[in-house]
């Protein structure tokens, strides 16, 4: 077994040993380009791990690795164009850098590779791997597409909003974990078990990310702090607002979310309050730590040891701290 850092080093060399120099330049520079800009490098290290983490070297795990990556890349590129978000990981996003066009097809183009790259595996693994992409990434539509639908209804559940958070975020999460394990050969438990351990940490994570979109420094935080507020998303922390607050400010918060002023800070002002003075935010911090535990909890069916269990644990417990 590796350590966090030395796995993310490893998948970091694997990257820039496959970096695109091919014509035309319009459609593999923008690929390079958000490939190169960084981020956590979360999934494929989680790849690696799992790999490892039944036995089997994760040097066998680099292709599906890479492949996670270079699909959660492209739902980023995707993503980015759909939120009208301006940066990415401190950068021009790439839809703004080229344009809307560029980042279509780039994206399209990242998706197809990250397809073929499953080509590098036989038989049975082949397939096991192909599959659970395949239903992993038609998942991760279904939620985005409920995340946009979402901004322009006033009905929306936490119910709902779980699913949408499960299936944007978490699903490819627990498949990164997955994929280590079919590399490996693990039993159909330790992948399922597994697969929950990722899934409901992706819940914690997206949870996460959406308190860090209106609470995390813009210093660390890489994108607009206050997107989700400008784009009028349904979060965990916008619905409990509303249905913590008094009947007035909930009348507010649901007026600020029906309207898309040109200069937002009033808006995102505002709203923020909300969410701290009707305890949203710390109903979210709690939500978080919750689902965090939820995950622990899905290691009692992986058959591994107790060693190897802990250092998932102080993985899961990592993320909680994390300000980007
Ligand atoms: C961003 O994912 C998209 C979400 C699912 C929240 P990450 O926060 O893992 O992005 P990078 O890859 O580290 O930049
Ligand atoms: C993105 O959710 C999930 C996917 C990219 C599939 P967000 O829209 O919250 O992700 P960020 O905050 O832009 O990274
Ligand atoms: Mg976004
Ligand atoms: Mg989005
Ligand atoms: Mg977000």
């Amino acid at each position: 077994m590796l350590s966090i850092p030395e796995y993310t080093s490893v998948f970091i060399d694997y990257l820039k040993s496959h970096s695109f120099n091919k014509e035309p330049k319009n459609l593999y520079e923008p690929i390079n380009y958000i490939l190169d800009l960084g981020g956590k490098r979360l999934r494929p290290v989680l790849t690696l791990l799992a790999c490892d983490l039944f036995d089997t070297s994760y040097t066998k795990a680099l292709d599906a690795a890479l492949a996670i990556e270079i699909f959660h890349n492209f739902s980023l590129v995707h993503d980015d164009i759909m939120d009208d978000a301006p940066l990415r990981r401190g950068e021009e996003t790439v839809h703004e850098k080229w344009d809307i066009n560029t980042g279509i097809l780039s994206g399209d183009a990242m998706l197809i590779l990250a397809y073929q790259l499953f080509e590098n595996y036989d038989g049975i693994v082949f397939k096991n791997l192909a599959q659970l992409f395949s239903k992993t990434a038609i998942e991760v539509c279904e939620g985005q597409q409920y995340d946009v639908d979402f901004e322009t209804r006033d009905d929306v559940t936490i119910s709902e909003y779980m699913k949408m958070i499960e299936y944007k975020t978490a699903v490819l999460v627990g498949a990164a974990l997955k994929m280590g394990a079919i590399v490996a050969g693990a039993s159909e438990q330790c992948q399922q078990a597994i697969y929950n351990y990722g899934r409901d940490l992706g819940i914690a994570f997206q949870l996460q990310d959406d308190y860090l979109d209106a609470f995390g420094d813009p210093e660390t935080f890489g994108k607009q702090v206050g997107g989700d507020i400008i784009e009028n998303k349904k979060t965990f922390l916008y619905l409990t607002a509303v249905a913590n607050s008094s009947k007035n400010d909930a009348k507010e918060l649901e007026h600020f979310f029906s309207i898309a002023p040109v200069n937002p800070s009033e808006k995102i002002e505002t709203v923020k309050q909300h969410f701290l003075d009707s305890g949203a935010a710390k109903a979210t911090e709690e939500e978080i730590a919750k689902y965090t535990n939820q995950a622990f909890t899905a290691l009692e069916n992986v058959d591994i040891s107790e060693d190897k269990k802990e250092l998932l644990r102080i993985f899961g417990k990592g993320l909680m701290k994390r300000t980007y």
